[in-house]
């Protein structure tokens, strides 16, 4: 604790879904942190959130509108202050988008990379996490994937995940004072017990669980499954969901780990291990939720894998991590963020009313006593 109350981490995306979780987390691990996010997918309510959860250790916590791509602005930045490492979320996503805008994908993720790391470079701070994902594992010929399973990308999304890899390891190639971790997530999903912060996408959701949850609050009738055939239990796809907490929690384990220093440029899956399908996460939903999910049987969606889940060994041994939840308490809390929040955080007052407020005061410290 005594070390880590003296590292500023900088995180960039950190308002985002997976980013304003592991805020939280680090702050709750006595970290300060510094997140930069250009909030052109996110919400600067998460935010603010954030910091109400994180209490005593709310202080910790600065933010700086920024896009990674705006040079000037990041070389101010590491001006003004040391960071010990940086945790690296921000970027693009839609799987769909990236194939109808593939510029708009390399430019934003690549070039945005690119900027950081140069800055880095140029402020001696060559301590990086970076958030890759197991689309770097295409339609795997074998599962669980381990770190070491064959590569490949099916779109421009994909392909920046992968570009990024490689760009880290020649990095730490070409100087050893790199530590870089890569972590290859897997499907995360849920969101923090307290309800406070969750997924909010934008638009249609284009992920399985935040389309659930939008149909379980009335906003859409009826959930297409995409593929009932495939050579799995019940016909539709297996993935391996992974509770966001868990997830950030993953995150906590990487930058204690980058403190080693036999650390190089190192790849680790965050994942349960476990393969769930497409209708037994929604079964596990309509229990926790008391919600009927209508379903709508549809064709295979393109690009999607059969089965995908993770070998989590690696990250257990070296990381000392492992996912703690499971299907039911990802569920719970997903419908416990959705249903204080129906409209995410920038829904009406009357139809979105979940503020800290709200909240008893015995649950607020229940929830953060569980992490
Ligand atoms: C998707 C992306 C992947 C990305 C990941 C981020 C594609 C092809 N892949 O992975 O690159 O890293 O999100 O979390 O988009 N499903 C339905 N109906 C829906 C939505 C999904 O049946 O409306 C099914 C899918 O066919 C799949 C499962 O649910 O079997 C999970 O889908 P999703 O949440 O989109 O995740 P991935 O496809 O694993």
């Amino acid at each position: 604790m005594v070390e880590t109350m003296s590292q500023n981490i900088l995180l960039t995306g950190g308002a985002g879904y997976i980013g304003s979780h592991t805020v939280l987390q680090l702050l709750l691990s006595g970290y300060k942190i510094v997140v930069i996010d250009n909030l052109d997918n996110s919400s600067a309510v998460a935010i603010k959130r954030v910091q109400e959860l994180a209490g005593r250790h709310a202080h910790n916590l600065e933010f700086q509108q920024m896009d990674l791509r705006d040079k000037p602005a990041l070389e101010s930045l590491f001006s003004s202050k040391k960071f010990s490492a940086v945790i690296h979320f921000g970027g693009l996503k839609a799987v769909g988008e990236s194939v109808q805008k593939p510029l708009k994908y390399y430019n934003n993720n690549l070039i945005g990379t690119i900027t950081l790391l140069e800055v880095m470079a140029a402020h001696g701070c060559k301590k990086l996490v970076f958030s890759s994902s197991a689309t770097v594992y295409g339609w795997p010929k074998e599962v669980p994937c381990t770190e070491e399973s064959p590569l490949s990308a099916a779109n421009p999304y994909g392909r920046t995940k992968l570009f990024t890899e490689d760009i880290c390891r020649d990095l730490h190639q070409s100087d050893s004072e790199w530590k870089i971790i890569l972590l290859r997530y897997f499907n995360p999903v849920g969101a923090h017990p307290s309800g406070y912060i969750g997924e909010d996408p934008r638009g249609i959701p284009n992920n399985l669980m935040p389309f659930v949850q939008q149909v379980a609050v009335g906003r859409r009738p009826a959930l297409t499954v995409f593929g009932n055939d495939y050579l799995t239990k019940d016909g539709t796809g297996v993935r391996d969901y992974i509770h966001v907490v868990d997830l950030a929690d993953g995150h906590v384990a990487a930058l204690k780990k980058l403190a080693d220093p036999s650390i190089g440029c190192e790849v680790y899956n965050l994942g349960t291990g476990k393969g769930t399908s497409v209708l037994e996460m929604v079964a596990a939903f309509e229990k926790v939720s008391g919600k009927k999910i209508p379903l709508k049987m549809a064709g295979r969606r393109p690009g999607d894998a059969e089965t995908v889940y993770a070998a989590t060994a690696k990250a257990e041994r070296e990381l000392n991590w492992k996912a703690k939840y499971g299907i039911e308490e990802m569920c719970r809390d997903q419908w416990n963020w959705a249903s204080r929040n129906p409209y995410g955080y920038e829904g009406s007052p009357q139809k979105s009313a979940c503020f800290l407020p709200c909240l008893p005061r015995n649950q607020v410290q229940g929830c953060l006593a569980q992490n």
